[in-house]
């Protein structure tokens, strides 16, 4: 398969752990990377234009080697910075001005997410039809920007997807949305509409299932006044008032066969009659169609008709189911929570053995049923911490502790890629109403974690360091200020 720019990442770092760390999330979810130790390697360096974006790490002269290259690159994509311990090289105006983005090697996954999005935006992946500023400023007064939630989520299926909604959206294709229930189908279907061309005009969706089929042509193409028992005035149909706009025809296969055949003329002829009327309107109308039933087998049961399959099966896009993405968990349930937090005023935190517990159920309800779940958990613990066993019995069978959880085959980064933060800063302290002396329980938590890390490895300190994320040297330098022993060795001297 030929390599696209959408997934090519490179990196320039001379810190080697932290581009290793770098490389390993970006792999993770796909991203093509690579990595050099020193900018001074890039002459020559073959596909450098190809890039989605180049991340480089602060360094001396750092500016001097990013104007160069941008100057001896044609096409030279976008550079993220990733700042470390040393103090920037450049004062925040020039980071503001030549980095799409910043971020550090213990970035959120969910940071990093959004500036490579950034990137994909910049680099036109996503931009050619994205809204200018002026135009999504006239839309937002029009439409609510809250329903145009873009599709997260970064596994390999979830961009399949972004990509087609983006190869589709500018066209005037008709695009069937297949896919389970919760799956996002709707969250597909607004997408097409918001990066075409109608996106000013209107969205216009209709259950085709849910409305009584007496009603639904009515409902569609409008009717004149008392056309029927009940039409007291005359009234637009959906089809109207989505003129120059898009309709979304939800769960076509729930719509009765009569009113297929009237579908199929509508979108042959390109026209409608309101009903009891016989005046043909045009109609200049995108559709979008969507279904969580098998079409075919419809067919073959004799409940659709197979001329209006294949004139809305233009453009499938199947929607996976979410069991099959679990990658995408963690950056949903960051999503479903900040609308939470927005609509409901309400929050909560997932612990990442939560997450790693929620990773292991089916959800046949897909995405709708994490939401509920989510809905759920702020109401129980409204801005609280939930560990796995405060999840329902139906999500965690057996209800595991977080122990075993943290002992599951999970990516190394998950914890990062949970877009939420590691435990312990989870649990946010409460000052007590006593106040409390600071600087005594922060080294009671210093040493309480040093004696957690020689506990688990043994007492090796290069290991328990490591563990640690501090130097060696560091860490026997605070074994003998707060006296620490090495668990099996309680009597013997603490150097090594
Ligand atoms: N990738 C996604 N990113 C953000 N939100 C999502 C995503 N997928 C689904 N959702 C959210 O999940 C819920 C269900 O999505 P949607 O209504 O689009 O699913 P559907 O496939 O149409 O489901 P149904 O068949 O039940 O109508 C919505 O609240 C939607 O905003
Ligand atoms: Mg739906």
């Amino acid at each position: 398969m030929g390599k696209t720019k959408q997934n090519h990442i490179l990196v320039i770092d001379s810190d080697r752990e932290r581009a290793q760390k770098l490389l390993h999330q970006l792999e993770f979810v796909d991203y093509d990377a690579k990595a050099v130790s020193s900018p001074s390697l890039l002459d020559g360096y073959p596909g450098l234009s190809d890039k989605l974006a180049i991340i480089i790490g602060n360094c001396p002269g750092i500016l001097e080697h990013v104007s160069k290259l941008r100057a001896e690159v044609k096409g030279c994509p976008p550079f993220i910075l990733v700042s470390g311990d040393t103090p920037l090289y450049m004062t925040p105006e020039q980071v503001e001005k030549n980095f799409l983005g910043c971020i550090t090697a213990d970035t959120r996954f969910a940071d990093l997410s959004n500036v490579l999005h950034r990137a994909e935006v910049e680099s036109g992946i996503v931009s050619e039809e994205a809204p200018t500023p002026a135009v999504k400023a006239a839309t937002a007064q029009t439409q609510s920007p809250e329903l145009f939630r873009s599709l997260v989520g970064n596994s390999r299926e979830t961009r399949r997807v972004r990509k087609m909604i983006e190869q589709v959206a500018p066209t005037e294709a008709t695009v069937l949305v297949l896919g389970e229930s919760g799956t996002g189908k709707e969250v597909v279907a607004r997408n097409i509409h918001y990066y075409s061309q109608r996106r000013a005009k209107p969205f216009v969706p209709i259950n085709c299932g849910a409305i009584p089929s007496e009603l639904l042509e009515s409902e569609l193409f409008g009717h004149e006044k008392g056309s029927f028992t009940g039409a007291i005035g005359a009234r637009q149909g959906r089809f109207e008032m989505a003129q120059g706009g898009t309709i979304f025809l939800d769960e076509i296969g729930d719509m009765p066969l009569p009113m297929q055949v009237k579908l199929l003329r509508v979108i042959q002829e390109r026209s409608f009659e309101r009903v009891g009327s016989n005046k043909s309107i045009k109609c200049d109308v995108r559709i979008v169609a969507a279904t969580h039933r098998n079409l075919e087998k419809h067919i073959a049961d004799g409940k659709f008709r197979e001329d209006l399959y294949y004139r809305l099966n233009v453009f499938p896009v199947e929607m996976p189911r979410l069991r099959d993405r679990v990658e995408d968990l963690p950056l949903l349930i960051n999503e479903l929570i900040t609308r939470l937090e927005h609509e409901k005023n309400s929050s909560v935190r997932l612990t990442p053995a939560a997450v790693m517990a929620l990773c292991n159920y089916s959800w046949p309800g897909n995405v709708r049923e994490l939401a509920n779940l989510m809905e759920r958990m702020t109401i129980l613990h409204p801005h609280g911490v939930v560990d796995v066993n405060d999840l329902p019995g139906k999500v965690v069978p057996n209800q595991k502790s977080s122990n075993e959880y943290e002992a599951i085959a999970v990516p190394a980064d998950a914890e990062n890629m949970a877009g939420v933060p590691s435990l312990p800063m989870l649990s946010e302290p409460r000052l007590p109403r006593d106040g409390i002396d600071l600087k005594q329980h922060l080294t009671d938590i210093e040493v309480s974690l040093i004696e957690q890390a020689l506990d688990d490895c043994s007492g090796v300190v290069a290991h328990a360091a490591k563990k640690l994320q501090i130097r060696r040297t560091t860490l026997v330098e605070k074994m003998r200020k707060y006296r620490i022993q090495r668990p099996e060795d309680a009597t013997s001297t603490l150097a090594e």
